[in-house]
């Protein structure tokens, strides 16, 4: 057993430190698996080869369509999920285990039986209570054919027995319009290990511009609007996987403090399209009608090309990493420091394997991404015969070692 891990983690330098272009710190981040392709596994069903369609309707699986684009981990268990952007997508939200296959088939969760009952889910989140949260946009998202099929809903599951806890239907006052699902895509959970039923959820809306919170004591949810939640026009138009993206995409993720003194944390947020940082008190978010105008702080501007998606919070740390879509790179900024260009460093770049890093977990002092070059399958052709698609995973205090964020440096 000892030697095999030896063995494997020479495999792994080798594949992963030996970098001829030289990106940067590569050496520090540890592919978990890649895929050219998904495929899925159903019960010891494989299916790894577009279906053909019986009848006039949708297949059952097109492959090139299945594009991963959620992340998280819990244990030994990696969840990816797969949005229905497209036709043939066979389940949206699935498991796979840290076993020793590095592309292995995707398995739908909870079970097969329950493929149905999800519509789409983007982003994922396992809460500090065993938990793992999603949001079902309900939409089929095909474009010319999008389908509104059953309302927005967070469904959460308990991941020791794997059964669904509750399933929670948006409220229409909770969205704008049509396109506000189409934008659910990130969920963050604000909860204390010792207060588990005094949960709240922070759904951001990219489509829309907003934050929806839900309460799970009182089993209410409301929105909010600012207009730092908006896409900032003067961020539009960076490159990313070689094509110029035009999205304009407002609001993306949130990323929770650690508790003050007082008990209280902030939750730190930002568009896609912008490089400022904002952030607010959780007691207004939770707060139920809440005025949160001039109560949203600009933290600061990361600077040119630090266009992000998903971010965390690492306590240990204090340092914030960011999916830096704009430059294939992971971001870090520590808290402690004021936000400016010259305080965020790149942690780690690579322009094969961090080709748009669609979600980003902290997961204990690690972090792990998904990259899924989607500009490439949006504007251009994946090519199917090489890597697609990446998980990777790197230790934080490694990353960050000797860059602007390591807090332990002295100057
Ligand atoms: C699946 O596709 C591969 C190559 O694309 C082909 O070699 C194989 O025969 C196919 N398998 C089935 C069961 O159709
Ligand atoms: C982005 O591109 C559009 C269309 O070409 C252009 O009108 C706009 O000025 C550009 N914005 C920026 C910030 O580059």
């Amino acid at each position: 057993m000892y030697s095999k891990g030896i063995l494997i983690s020479v495999v792994f330098l080798l594949f992963n430190c030996f970098d001829v272009s030289g990106f940067k710190n590569n050496c520090k981040l540890r592919e978990v698996f890649s895929w050219k392709q998904i495929g899925y596994d159903f019960d010891g069903v494989q299916y790894t080869n577009s279906t053909a369609a019986a009848d006039s309707s949708e297949p059952f699986f097109n492959q090139y369509n299945n594009v991963p684009i959620g992340l998280e981990v819990h244990g030994d268990r990696v969840f990816v999920t797969v949005p229905r952007r497209r036709q043939g997508i066979p389940s949206t939200l699935n498991s796979v285990r840290l076993c020793p296959s590095s592309a292995p088939l995707l398995e739908p969760y909870p079970d097969s039986g329950s493929v149905s009952e999800l519509v789409s889910v983007y982003r994922p989140r396992v809460d500090a209570c065993g938990r793992l949260w999603v949001v079902d946009t309900g939409l089929i998202e095909i474009p010319g054919a999008r389908r509104q099929v059953q309302p927005p809903a967070i469904i959460v599951y308990d991941l020791t027995t794997n059964k669904q806890i509750f399933r929670y239907q948006l409220k229409d006052t909770d969205l704008v319009n049509e396109r506000t699902p189409g934008g659910l895509t990130s969920i963050t959970v604000d909860v204390h290990p010792s207060n588990c039923g005094c949960a709240f959820a922070y759904i951001t809306d990219l489509a829309t511009g907003g934050i929806v919170v839900f309460s799970l004591e009182h089993l209410d949810s409301w929105r909010f609007d600012h207009p730092s939640f908006q896409y900032d026009e003067n961020a539009l138009n960076f490159t990313a996987a070689g094509q110029i993206i035009n999205w304009k995409d407002g609001v993306f993720s949130v990323a929770l403090s650690d508790y003050d003194a007082l008990g209280k944390r902030k939750a730190y947020f930002h568009p896609l399209v912008s490089t400022k940082e904002f952030s607010i008190d959780t007691q207004l978010l939770k707060t139920k009608g809440a005025s949160i105008d001039g109560k949203i702080k600009l933290v600061g501007d990361r600077g040119a090309l630090s266009q992000s998606g998903s971010h965390g919070y690492h306590e240990a740390t204090r340092t914030l990493l960011f999916a830096n879509v704009a430059q294939d790179a992971i971001l870090c900024w520590n808290v402690d420091t004021e936000l400016t260009p010259n305080n965020v460093a790149i942690v780690a770049q690579d322009h094969q394997k961090l080709v748009y890093i669609s979600d980003l977990k902290l997961v204990g002092d690690h972090v792990w991404v998904l990259s899924n070059q989607i500009p490439k399958f949006v504007f251009s052709q994946l090519n199917t015969n090489e890597n697609n698609y990446f998980i990777l995973k790197g230790r934080i205090q490694d990353l960050i070692r000797g860059t602007v964020c390591d807090g332990t440096k002295k100057y």
